[in-house]
């Protein structure tokens, strides 16, 4: 009688261990799979207090030597707006200050997925891949946050490299997943980081400070035809090879 009990209860365990781990690995790939870039957003705020559960989670992401290089710069509501009015006066002037040279020149394998995005994103919005005008209009979207009501700009302290940079892409992936799983949605932009002096300015952040790129986010716009797109991946044998 006390063996079957024991019996059981072991069973029980096992039972229960196999839907706790099965429940998240499913949460995890549920969030994983619906983290999206986002480029259409509602007004409506995120309060302070979701705000800081999600920040505090994205805190966990791991750094070498456990340094914690991001140091975030969080703007909401009016300053958003106010920063997107600098924006577009000085790249109307083509007046692009960046900390991090970027040309986005691809080629081969990386040239076809950046044209198969490109394509699946303006498909979505109507978008005449011929249509110059039209994507130059999209283009711009980047510097009025997509609407979004809150942005970060993910800064990196001056004399850290590519090694330390790789903790912010950690981080910005844990705050992205953070953010899907609080029922937000995000989108992380290097254009954000193309006015980079005008945001250390306006946000008095000491010239020390490299501004990477940002993420706006917020809740999605749901009737937005850009929020249609949805990214290919390549398989997993393109990128990843496994050695007995
Ligand atoms: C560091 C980084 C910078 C990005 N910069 C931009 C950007 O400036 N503008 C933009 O619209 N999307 C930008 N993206 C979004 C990518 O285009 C997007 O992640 C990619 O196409 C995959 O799509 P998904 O995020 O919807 O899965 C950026 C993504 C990353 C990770």
């Amino acid at each position: 009688m006390v063996k079957n009990k024991k019996r059981l209860r072991r069973l029980l365990l096992k039972v229960s261990r196999y839907y706790m781990f099965n429940s998240r690995a499913e949460a995890f790939a549920q969030i994983t799979h619906d983290r999206r870039s986002v480029r259409a957003f509602t007004k409506q705020q995120a309060s302070p207090e979701l705000l800081k559960t999600v920040f505090s989670l994205a805190q966990r992401a791991p750094s070498n030597c456990n340094t914690q290089p991001w140091q975030t710069a969080v703007v909401t509501g009016d300053r958003c707006r106010k920063l997107s009015g600098l924006f577009r006066e000085q790249l109307d002037n083509n007046l692009y200050q960046m900390d991090f040279p970027y040309t986005g020149q691809y080629q081969g394998a990386y040239r076809d997925r950046q044209v198969s995005a490109a394509s699946e994103l303006y498909s979505a919005m109507g978008i005449d891949r011929a249509d110059k005008a039209a994507r130059h209009e999209a283009f711009l979207r980047n510097f009025d946050f997509f609407g979004a009501p809150h942005a970060a700009f993910l800064f990196l302290p001056e004399n850290f490299g590519l090694r330390e940079a790789t903790d912010l892409g950690m981080y910005a992936q844990n705050l992205m997943l953070s953010l899907t799983a609080h029922g937000l949605v995000s989108c992380p932009q290097t254009a954000l980081g193309f006015a980079c002096d005008t945001v250390r300015q306006e946000l008095q952040i000491d010239s020390s400070m490299r501004l990477l790129f940002g993420i706006s986010f917020g809740y999605e716009d749901k009737q937005h035809p850009a929020n249609n797109c949805r990214t290919p991946r390549a398989e997993i044998d393109e990128c990843v090879q496994f050695f007995n």
